[in-house]
């Protein structure tokens, strides 16, 4: 499920770090739990006592990007008191706040390194320069407590889908950069992107992207995901990422959204989607129990408190409470959690990036009868404002196809030709292919709307 990969090492010795595992030790001491003794009666009769440890320092302390962890080897008869004295470790080393965290066999006391500066903790480059021969399928992270680059393999059955949560300024949107950014370089995926905050606009002009742009206005997004839900039955090839950022206030903003998410969730494993959604909370009230549970990987940052933790991870003892902000995450699935700091994209590589591939607006799919209807009602009301009643029924022609026509003509500077109108409609109206005719018309109306003359109309 998660890979890591290629150790860089950052174990740390020197005076800072023993006077910190010292006053730990210490603390253990005035607390009682640092050794015990032991009665222990030879077969002679000769009765001894002896002192056992019960906690013994591991020789190094790991150090993060935010963090210096001291581990501990522990007694389990005193581990569920450690367990309850991080305000006590906190304090002693004269820290805001300190946990205290079981991993296998070792106890790590967590000490949060003060923030300084607004610079990222670790670039995309160099969480990508780790092992830059990341597989299809994988998406970029950031690096793990051990230095190690941490991916996430969306195609592992246990994976598929994933929610980044955290509150404003946790940190997701950049998350989820670095993730796109990493499926874009990787390639041998598509990429949709929804986004009404437009963090990621920059990544949105590469060749990977489907439709070719952001989806950025809630009108836009609920049409977009409308037709990646409606394609569930179609056969496709290959992988397609969906990244939908904001979630919650898609779904406030247009209700149905929350339907085609869910429909999303459901068939996209056996359709090659992958979502990735962003979300400041996460719930099931909001999203449907069904959906939350289809959508087992969570990605965690900053919450406000326990209760927003366990909506987060739907779980009790992961301390997402303690997390930092700024890049600070978790990757939860199931009973595994692991602490990681997301890789930050920079801003001169965003650019360079925009630069490279300018993003353009989306392709915006037909929705095929509320359109053609919007369409002939315009033209009615149009044609009867200037001449009455009657006549035949007006050619509809949809908005959207005039706009892909002038498209076109932007990107190619020259007019497309009516075959490929025809395919343009036939892939994506209902009422089938444009004619030669219609094609013409359509071009005419698209490039010159002002001389154009409906057929047939008696003026
Ligand atoms: N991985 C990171 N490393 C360093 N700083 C970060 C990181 N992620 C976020 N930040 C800081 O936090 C700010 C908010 O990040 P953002 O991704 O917009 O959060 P969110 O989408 O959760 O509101 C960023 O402008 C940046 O200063
Ligand atoms: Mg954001």
């Amino acid at each position: 499920m998660l890979a890591w990969n290629n150790p860089l090492d950052r174990k740390r010795q020197g005076t800072h770090y023993a006077d910190r595992m010292h006053r730990i030790l210490s603390v253990c001491q005035d607390c009682g739990i640092l050794w015990h003794d032991e009665r222990v009666t030879y077969r002679n009769g000769v009765v001894e006592t002896k002192r056992v440890d019960d906690i013994t320092p591991v020789g190094t302390v790991l150090v993060t990007p935010q963090y210096e962890k001291y581990g501990l080897r522990v007694n389990p008869r005193v581990l569920p008191r450690l367990r309850r004295m991080a305000d006590q470790f906190a304090y002693a080393l004269n820290v805001p706040s300190a946990s205290v965290e079981v991993d296998g066999n070792i106890v790590y006391i967590r000490v949060p390194i003060p923030h300084e500066g607004k610079m990222p903790l670790i670039t995309f480059r160099q969480a990508w320069n780790i092992q830059p021969d990341i597989p299809v399928g994988s998406l970029l992270l950031g690096v793990d407590d051990d230095h190690h680059q941490l991916l996430l393999d969306m195609t592992a059955p246990t994976n598929v889908h994933a929610a980044v949560i955290g509150m404003t300024g946790s940190g997701k949107s950049t998350l989820m950069r670095t993730m796109i950014l990493s499926a874009e370089l990787v390639g041998g995926a598509q990429v949709a992107l929804f986004d009404p905050s437009n963090g990621f606009y920059p990544l949105s002009g590469h060749p990977s992207v489907w439709r070719g742009g952001l989806f950025r206005t809630p009108d836009e997004c609920e049409i977009g995901l409308e037709a990646l839900a409606n394609g569930l039955g179609r056969r496709r090839e290959g992988l397609l990422y969906v990244f939908v950022d904001e979630v919650p206030e898609l779904i406030v903003q247009r209700p149905r959204i929350r339907e085609y998410l869910a429909r999303l969730a459901q068939a996209g494993r056996h359709a090659g989607i992958h979502l990735i959604i962003g979300a400041q909370h996460l719930l099931a009230s909001q999203l449907g129990p069904m959906t939350m549970r289809n959508i087992p990987v969570r990605l965690v940052g900053r919450v406000a408190d326990r209760t927003a933790a366990y909506n987060a991870t739907a779980r009790n003892d992961t301390g997402a409470e303690h997390l930092r902000g700024r890049g600070d995450f978790i990757v939860v699935n199931g009973s595994t959690v692991r602490h990681f700091q997301a890789a930050c994209v920079t801003p001169d590589l965003l650019e360079d990036w925009s630069r490279r591939y300018p993003p353009r607006p989306p392709m915006v799919p037909v929705r095929a009868r509320e359109e053609v209807a919007a369409v002939a009602a315009v033209e009615r009301e149009a044609s009867w404002g200037s001449g009455g009643m009657g006549g035949r029924p007006l050619d509809e022609i949809p908005p959207s196809v005039l706009r892909e026509i002038r498209r076109y003509v932007e990107q190619h500077g020259k007019e497309p030709s009516s075959n490929w109108i025809y395919r343009l409609t036939k892939a994506h109206l209902p009422t089938g292919g444009f004619n030669r005719a219609k094609a013409r018309r359509a071009l005419e109306l698209a490039l010159n709307p002002e001389a154009y003359q409906p057929q047939g109309e008696a003026r």
